[in-house]
């Protein structure tokens, strides 16, 4: 049977170079063959030269992931069980320039590690996996079987519950793949610091590991501060407290958890109990963030350094323009109730906000204040989530180190 066919249009062919793994239907000029959704097909442009080779989804606007550039390259299981040795071993690398070696990391970061659609993450014993797209849903088994081999973790459950599986026609699914069930928490340990995760409710597969690097440079500012025992911070967005924790142990005084979310911060309260610090009831507040600045604000508050670690707040485009309002208005706020020499370390997480929009944002905030900073660090995600140079759309985290006057 020949290999089913995509042809790309002429018009887009040339994109091809950029070797961006995306292919979306408006590239298309034909399908020749029935491939079935997940199936492996091959493009080629309209003179029948290869261009490359990957999954086939008709229910996505991206009709095609592309997985090797290389004619010879079959897809076939050697092909999954590689990919996924060079992802594992690179984190091996990475892992060891850490302070200590940490037991919760990405280990395949999807369309970074050349495996489009494929996330696993391990948390100590445990690995959970999301199939974000139609070819690896169908492949899901098979990778698992392979990184119990790989890996010989206690268990590997599935959070394949991300928003963006509808745009594959696919639907929720969690569950156990294989091995035995993680318990309801498990503890993980993160440059000494220790955190309790709930991969069976927590955000993304149960904790921001993306964060992980800026969590330890918080940590260390305080740390070689003399005056960090006086220092007073707002962990804003605090989650499951992983900024607070480091806080702590960086020997600020006091650290107050924002969050919308009660689960979370009482999490987040488990957390600092765990790592050793006390955890008075009005260090965790529960409420908006966008609020209790404000409130904050009304009642001439003043702290030493602020966290803001919003959600995505752009899903798409036309989200864009009210996103950079948003950022505008907590950074805004946390610019004006920082005290002279305070420090802001402030996120974006939207794919669809670059680093140069959230800079200029966070630039319009401060003028709004009537502030004057400095940019001390430029963050991104840690060495577990690296970037393709073909997929910018891998850089969705970044963020700002500033010293307030
Ligand atoms: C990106 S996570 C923060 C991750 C955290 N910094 C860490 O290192 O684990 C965003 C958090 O913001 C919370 N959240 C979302 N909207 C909020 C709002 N308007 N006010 C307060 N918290 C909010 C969510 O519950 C979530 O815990």
């Amino acid at each position: 049977m020949p290999e089913p066919t995509v042809i790309i249009r002429s018009d887009r062919a040339r994109v091809f170079g950029n070797r961006h793994p995306w292919v979306f239907s408006g590239a298309i000029h034909e399908v020749q063959g029935s491939p079935a959704d997940g199936d492996i097909v091959a493009l080629r442009d309209r003179d029948g030269n290869f261009l490359a080779r990957g999954y086939w989804n008709h229910h996505s606007q991206i009709n095609v992931h592309v997985l090797t550039w290389d004619e010879d390259q079959a897809i076939d299981d050697a092909w999954w069980r590689n990919q996924l040795t060079r992802a594992i071993s690179a984190r091996a690398v990475e892992n060891a320039l850490h302070e200590r070696t940490p037991n919760a990391y990405r280990l395949v970061n999807a369309e970074n590690d050349n495996i489009p659609g494929l996330v696993v993450d391990r948390y100590a014993d445990f690995v959970v996996i999301q199939a974000l797209t139609l070819g690896i849903d169908r492949r899901k088994q098979m990778l698992a079987k392979l990184l119990m081999e790989m890996l010989s973790p206690t268990g590997i459950y599935e959070r394949s519950d991300a928003d963006v599986r509808v745009k594959e026609g696919l639907t929720p699914v969690t569950g156990l793949l294989a091995g035995r069930k993680p318990p309801p928490l498990i503890e993980i340990d993160e440059n000494g610091r220790r955190f309790l995760v709930d991969i069976y409710n927590g955000h993304k597969t149960g904790f921001y590991l993306d964060q992980r690097s800026n969590r330890a440079t918080l940590g260390n500012w305080l740390r070689f501060d003399p005056e960090a025992d006086t220092r007073t911070i707002l962990n804003c967005f605090s989650y499951s407290g992983g900024f607070s924790v480091y806080a702590l142990d960086g020997m600020a005084k006091r650290v107050i958890n924002i969050d919308a979310s009660a689960d979370a911060l009482a999490l987040a309260k488990r957390n600092v109990a765990l790592n050793g610090f006390p955890t008075p009831e009005e260090d965790f507040v529960l409420g908006d963030v966008f609020d209790v600045l404000r409130k904050y604000r009304a009642e001439n508050q003043r702290f030493d350094v602020i966290i803001l670690d919003p959600p995505k707040f752009a899903n798409n485009q036309k989200q864009v323009e009210g996103a950079t309002r948003g950022y505008k208005d907590i950074n805004m706020l946390a610019f004006q109730l920082l005290k002279p020499g305070g420090m802001l370390m402030t996120y974006s997480c939207s794919g669809l906000v670059d680093a140069d929009l959230f800079q200029k944002v966070v630039f319009g905030a401060l003028l709004d204040a009537r502030r004057d900073a400095q940019i001390v660090m430029k963050l991104t995600a840690g060495t577990d989530h690296p970037v393709s140079l073909t997929f910018p759309e891998g850089a969705y985290l970044k963020g700002l180190l500033c010293r307030v006057w």
